[in-house]
């Protein structure tokens, strides 16, 4: 029996035609399975305290280090683009042991915040990285103990204040990712007792460690020897990512967030069928960095591989991405 679809070679050919629909421009783009919009696109902002102006980061082209002024310029921007929100990083003047600028309501990220909700209006999400690596001069997301390990039960003390001070800073939605074991539930508690039960919560709840935040490192003038092994997920794991999703859910977490991207994009996709709140992925600044450089070098053409890369990690079943391109990529959109 011939198979169907395999019509003998003297006959015309085989019946089952995949390439029918993707003859015409207007047929692929009917049947595209996966559409893009300016709305699920979050854009990541870094604000240093006591810049003049802004500071160019050599290893992301094309981002920089904010002042408070062209902070307020960039959000207004980004709230024309359309994009869905922006993501805030401080970059403090003066680290200490314990990150005391994350806390302090004039701590540099906590005045870009207000700075930001009052650009912003209604028109995009203001939310803010709840960690304290940026803040620390031993460049941990927690507290370090005696014995110079992170001490996970003290730096959830941390985030807990960190997060009212958000929230007072007018912050509309706050991006936990310390990986900080019940860092979730512990920032929820804190924030409905101090009457802030309507803040949500973005739990990073499957962030590894990753190669591919060198970049950032540079971005945020991060003071870290060593490595974040002992609290970021192994690469290698991911029955375990799938467990922290399940964790993060189980805490509150309105939404949760894969990290990086494109390396883990079977995490995403596993979380995208189970997670019944909405997942996001982060496209970090290693993966930014990739596609620029080698753009840059006319290796790849820079338009279609950042298209491509965004739209992979939206197929793989995120709801919206973290990206640096997020105005940019906006503007094609259109
Ligand atoms: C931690 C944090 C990091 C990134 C976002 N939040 C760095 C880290 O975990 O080392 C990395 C983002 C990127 O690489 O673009 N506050």
């Amino acid at each position: 029996m011939t198979a169907p679809g395999a019509r003998g070679a003297r006959d015309a050919g085989p019946v089952l035609r995949p390439r029918r629909l993707r003859a015409t421009p207007a047929m692929r783009r009917l049947v595209a399975e996966t559409r893009q919009h300016a709305a699920d696109l979050v854009l990541p902002m870094f604000v240093r305290e006591g810049a003049s102006e802004p500071v160019p980061i050599s290893s992301m082209p094309g981002v920089v280090q904010h002042t408070t002024e062209s902070l307020k310029k960039a959000v207004a921007d980004a709230a024309a683009a359309g994009i869905g929100g922006i993501m805030l990083f401080g970059v403090p003047e003066h680290k200490d042991a314990i990150g005391s600028g994350a806390t302090d309501p004039d701590g540099i990220l906590n005045v870009a915040t207000r700075l930001a909700v009052a650009e912003a209006g209604d028109a995009l999400v203001v939310q803010t990285d709840l960690c304290l690596d940026e803040f620390t001069d031993h460049g941990h997301c927690g507290v370090l103990d005696a014995n110079g390990g992170v001490d996970n039960d003290a730096s959830l003390e941390r985030y807990r204040e960190m997060g009212v001070a958000q929230a007072e800073a007018g912050s509309q939605l706050l991006g936990l990712s310390g990986m900080m074991d019940g860092q979730v539930a512990a920032v929820r508690d804190a924030l409905d007792t101090a009457g802030h039960a309507n803040v949500p919560l973005l739990g990073y709840a499957a962030k590894y460690a990753s190669a591919f935040y060198g970049p950032f490192r540079e971005a945020v003038q991060s003071s870290l020897e060593g490595d974040r092994r002992s609290y970021q997920l192994d690469p290698a794991n991911r029955l375990e990512g799938a467990r922290e999703i399940d964790l993060d859910v189980a805490e509150g977490a309105d939404i949760v967030m894969v990290k990086p991207a494109m390396s883990y994009l079977d995490v995403l996709a596993d979380a995208a069928a189970s997670s019944p709140v909405p997942v996001w992925a982060y496209q970090v600044s290693g993966e930014y960095a990739m596609i620029e450089a080698a753009a840059a070098n006319g290796w790849i053409d820079r338009r279609r591989a950042i298209e491509e890369s965004v739209l992979g990690i939206r197929r793989a079943g995120a709801d919206a991405v973290l990206t640096y391109w997020a105005v940019e990529l906006a503007g094609w959109i259109r």
